[in-house]
């Protein structure tokens, strides 16, 4: 098998941690395999403006386009809070996703049966849940013009425009058709139809997908009352596909189905390399302390071996391990519960790669 190369972008705040466990357990599930791949460290974010001055240099778009799979942690932290709107360390992963063409996010909700219990809901509610978020990454009022706050008429303000064309809205409806194809075959696609042009625009198109994929049930649902059903009947959700706010949102929501955000990964897939990055922030309030969480860098590691480096074998073994170390009782302080074994970010780290087999 020819060896394959990926770049790393820690990125700030726990970034630097959590991607040195999701990069030493992907080395170590790859030796077992015997599998090769490189790695070079890329800077982004935060870190880049230090370096650079700029939060997405040349130099990384140039080495992400050429490898075969970004591995991210995570960017931005109050540090550069108030640098100018288009240098803000956020600006590195709006322009990544827009450099590699990354139009759809993948972001699985499921419960580990170990965490079920911990849940803020009932176990039988959450039991149920294995969900896959499909968010649109490269569109919508992310990429929208805007005005920053300006004085028009003695008054200030501001505005952001919201956007979809048809074939933004297709794309990413038939890849959430094709998921669910091999899944329960149910497509939930989450929409403000009642209020919003792009939205009605999103369901006239998702009606007539639903003509061509006949194996799948599409319905829709407004995202206010999405927002309810996560939480009061989340088991019901098979793929749940919707644009890039609602999508941004209603992930945070249902991260909180499996017991912490620390624990859920995420794939951007495109045309071209894929990212992979927790769907959580570079969580500044625990940095450099070893409590972040490494679980979902490290399952974000395992869909990159699934969807960019061709090793099934590996996602499966990394998953397999990171569900045992949880049932084996190991736990960072998000998800400890007394009388279990506390441990740190490395620890974690650790206690996946012992369990590798
Ligand atoms: P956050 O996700 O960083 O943190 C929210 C809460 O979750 C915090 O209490 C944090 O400690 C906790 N948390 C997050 N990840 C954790 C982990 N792995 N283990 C344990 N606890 C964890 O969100 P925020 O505080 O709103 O944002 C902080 C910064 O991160 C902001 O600058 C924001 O723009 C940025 N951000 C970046 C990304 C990204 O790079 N993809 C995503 C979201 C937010
Ligand atoms: C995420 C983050 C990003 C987003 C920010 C950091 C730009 O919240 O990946 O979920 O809003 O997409
Ligand atoms: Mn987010």
């Amino acid at each position: 098998m020819s060896s394959k190369h990926i770049v790393v972008i820690p990125g700030d705040g726990i970034g630097a941690e959590i991607t040195a466990e999701a990069l030493r357990v992907s080395q170590a599930a790859a030796k077992k395999c015997g599998y090769s791949f490189t790695h070079e460290t890329k800077q982004a974010g935060g870190a880049a403006i230090d370096a650079y001055g700029v939060p997405l240099p040349e130099d990384t778009i140039d080495a992400c386009r050429k490898a075969d799979g970004v591995l991210l942690g995570a960017v931005g932290g109050p540090k550069w809070d108030h640098v100018a709107p288009e240098l803000r360390a956020e600006k590195a992963i709006l322009g990544l996703r827009k450099s590699l063409e990354l139009y759809a996010n993948l972001r699985p909700i499921k419960v580990f049966p170990a965490l079920a219990a911990q849940s803020p809901l009932k176990p039988e509610i959450v039991n149920a849940v294995d969900i896959l978020i499909v968010r649109e990454l490269n569109g919508g009022i992310y990429y929208g013009a805007r005005q920053e706050a300006t004085i028009v008429n003695d008054v200030e303000l501001a505005w952001d425009r919201e956007g979809y064309s048809r074939p933004e809205i297709e794309r990413i409806l038939r890849l959430a058709c094709r998921s669910a194809i091999g899944r329960k075959g149910k497509v939930t696609s989450v929409d403000k139809a009642n209020v919003l042009a792009t939205s009605r625009l999103w369901r006239k198109v998702a009606n007539e997908m639903a003509a061509a994929f006949t194996q799948v049930e599409i319905n829709h649902m407004y995202v206010d009352n999405c927002a309810m059903q996560l939480v009061l009947n989340p088991g019901s959700f098979d793929v749940l596909v919707t644009g890039n706010l609602f999508g941004d949102i209603l992930s945070d929501e249902a991260a909180v189905l499996s017991g912490s955000i620390g624990l859920l990964p995420s794939a951007s897939l495109g045309d071209g390399t894929g990212l992979y990055e927790p769907i959580h922030g570079s969580a500044p309030d625990i940095a450099g302390l070893g409590l972040a969480n490494p679980l979902g860098t490290i399952l974000s590691a395992a869909m990159m071996f699934r969807y960019s480096l061709g090793s099934e074998q590996i996602a499966a073994m990394i998953e397999a391990a990171v569900d045992q170390v949880l049932v084996d009782g190991y736990r960072t302080p998000d998800i400890y519960q007394q009388g279990l074994t506390k441990v740190s970010t490395e620890e974690m780290g650790q206690q996946v790669i012992n369990r590798l087999k």
